[in-house]
């Protein structure tokens, strides 16, 4: 991918389940001084006490009930909405009741999009209905729609061959490209509606980027350019889009009739949510531990990124709880605007830009919190291997494994290679079957699922709050590393962002 859209997307890997030996740093590379090993050993009675209390104790099932009840109050999040802010203010009101220090929102102003009446027939060759879904901020067709005979191209390459470019015009151009992963396969969703337009097409509509479908359309953001004129474009089911592909194929023509309807309002202004236990000894240092608050607007958001926002907001509810106050701040920011670009941790950086040579480690969940294994993470060598001695606390939930990526996370993407920052390291391999879809509920996640992460979350965030030393902010020794070449090479190969 281009530099601008890694930057934009904030590249992150999926992982499979070849875990445990898989991350750059191995653990016999790892030269770290005994007293710190021991220092980080001596960790373990809190964090049994920590994981005892989540999976056992009284706070067992609180982050999945929790989340329950925000989830069933507010469903949908959608930036610029007021229920948005309503769920944000909710947040504040758990935050405050768990006991968390310093709770407030930060502005932000985020774009206000919503959408109206969508739907799609198919005329030609039979009548028959077409699950459409709008990508985020596409533009209306008027009133009475667009009828145009379809295109279908499986790519940006096929569709730039003179004789295609040629027929594109006038045409509703499918994309039918193959999901191969959420990297590169995104692409189409982003930027499908300005190729096609550039071809001189009607509209556009995109395969959902998904390896799975029971004909659901799936959303998210794409970007117009203020020089290509824009068009509507949407999201199509897999199953169509492989329908259509077949028609075309045998020389069949099909038409299809498009309504979409949505409104452009001026920006709103949303807020980041704060909450914090103030170190004891190093409060100016803080480690963040984070999700997104904001969600697209279908589905309910409970794994786009419920389950991430209430594993960081309840990981310093426990700890607070468990009268655990690290040396260093601890500090849970839910951003807001995520899905439409980003915008609350922009304006984050942006209002912080002082205090980020204090942000020790950042941490986000946002990609699924299902059974955890570990932490995914951006530093140098010595940083992994400190996360290795960590981990290892993590044994009584079989949470041990770690993993290297060039960047990690989604909205604290834009700090890899400063600050060193983590991800939650889970069995996510189906994550988009029901991202940015009707299909994102509740009963994508698990209750256990959540205490468990839950705990990885608290534990590795309060130690590296309280160590005595500084965590490693080192970046530049990992291709130095002997399996670091074939790992890379794995790593691209699987490299996706969340959004
Ligand atoms: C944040 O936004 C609210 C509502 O728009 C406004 O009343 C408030 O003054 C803003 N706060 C700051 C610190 O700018
Ligand atoms: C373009 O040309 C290729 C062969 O050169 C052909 O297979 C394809 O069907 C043509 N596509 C269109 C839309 O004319
Ligand atoms: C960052 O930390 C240093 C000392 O560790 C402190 O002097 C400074 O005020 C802090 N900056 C901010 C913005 O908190
Ligand atoms: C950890 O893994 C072991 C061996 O696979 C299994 O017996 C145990 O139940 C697991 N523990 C948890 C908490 O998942």
């Amino acid at each position: 991918m281009e530099k601008a859209l890694v930057l934009f997307f904030g590249l992150l890997v999926f992982t499979s389940c070849d875990t445990i030996n898989n991350d750059v740093v191995q653990e016999d590379e790892c030269d770290l001084p005994s007293e710190l090993i021991q220092e980080i050993a001596s960790y373990q009675p809190t964090v049994n006490r920590i994981i005892d209390s989540v999976t056992k104790g009284k706070h067992r099932g609180q982050p999945y009930k929790l989340l329950e009840d925000f989830i069933d109050k507010f469903g949908a999040r959608q930036a610029g909405t007021k229920n948005l802010e309503d769920s944000i203010d909710y947040v504040f009101d758990l935050m405050r009741k768990y006991n968390l220090e310093n709770v407030h929102g930060e502005n932000v102003t985020v774009p206000h999009w919503i959408r109206g009446h969508e739907s799609a027939e198919m005329l030609q060759p039979r009548k028959a209905k077409i699950a459409v879904l709008g990508l985020g901020g596409t533009i209306s067709t008027p009133p009475e729609g667009i009828e145009a005979e379809v295109l279908v191209v499986r790519s940006f390459d096929e569709l730039n061959q003179p004789n295609v470019s040629a027929a594109a015009k006038g045409k509703i151009i499918v994309f039918n490209n193959d999901y191969i992963t959420y990297g590169k396969s995104v692409v189409y969703r982003s930027q499908g509606a300005v190729k096609a337009s550039q071809h001189g097409a009607v509209a556009a509509l995109v395969r959902s980027v998904t390896p799975f479908s029971m004909y659901t359309p799936h959303t998210g953001h794409q970007s117009y350019r203020d020089d290509v004129k824009k068009i509507p474009v949407a999201s199509i089911t897999v199953e169509d889009a492989k329908m259509l592909q077949r028609y075309q194929d045998k020389g069949i023509k099909a038409v299809i009739k498009l309504h979409l309807q949505s409104e452009h309002y001026p920006d709103a202004t949303s807020r980041n949510a704060v909450g914090e236990i103030v170190g004891s000894q190093k409060p100016e240092k803080v480690v963040i531990v984070s999700g997104h608050i904001d969600s697209w607007d279908v589905g309910v958001g409970a794994m786009d990124d419920g389950g991430g926002a209430f594993i960081s907001w309840y990981s310093l509810a426990l700890l607070k709880s468990l009268s655990l106050q690290a040396k260093r701040t601890l500090r849970v920011v839910l951003w807001t605007a995520e899905e439409p670009g980003f915008k609350g941790v922009h304006q984050y950086e942006k209002d912080h830009k002082n205090e980020l040579d204090n942000f020790t480690f950042v941490m986000e969940s946002d990609e699924g919190v299902f059974t955890p294994l570990g932490i995914e993470y951006t530093a140098g060598v010595r940083g992994g291997c400190v996360l290795k001695q960590i981990v290892k606390l993590l044994e009584p939930i079989n949470a041990t494994s770690t993993k290297y990526y060039d960047s990690v996370g989604s909205d604290i993407a834009i700090w890899a290679r400063k600050i060193p920052t983590a991800s939650l390291y889970n069995t996510n391999e189906n994550y988009f079957w029901w991202h940015h879809s009707d299909a994102d509920r509740l009963e994508v996640l698990d209750p256990d699922n959540l205490d468990k992460a839950t705990a990885v979350w608290a534990a590795v965030s309060f130690i590296i709050a309280d160590l005595k030393d500084e965590f490693p902010r080192e970046f530049n020794d990992i291709s130095t590393l002997s399996n670091s070449k074939i790992i890379e090479t794995l790593n691209t190969l699987k490299q996706k962002p969340t959004r």
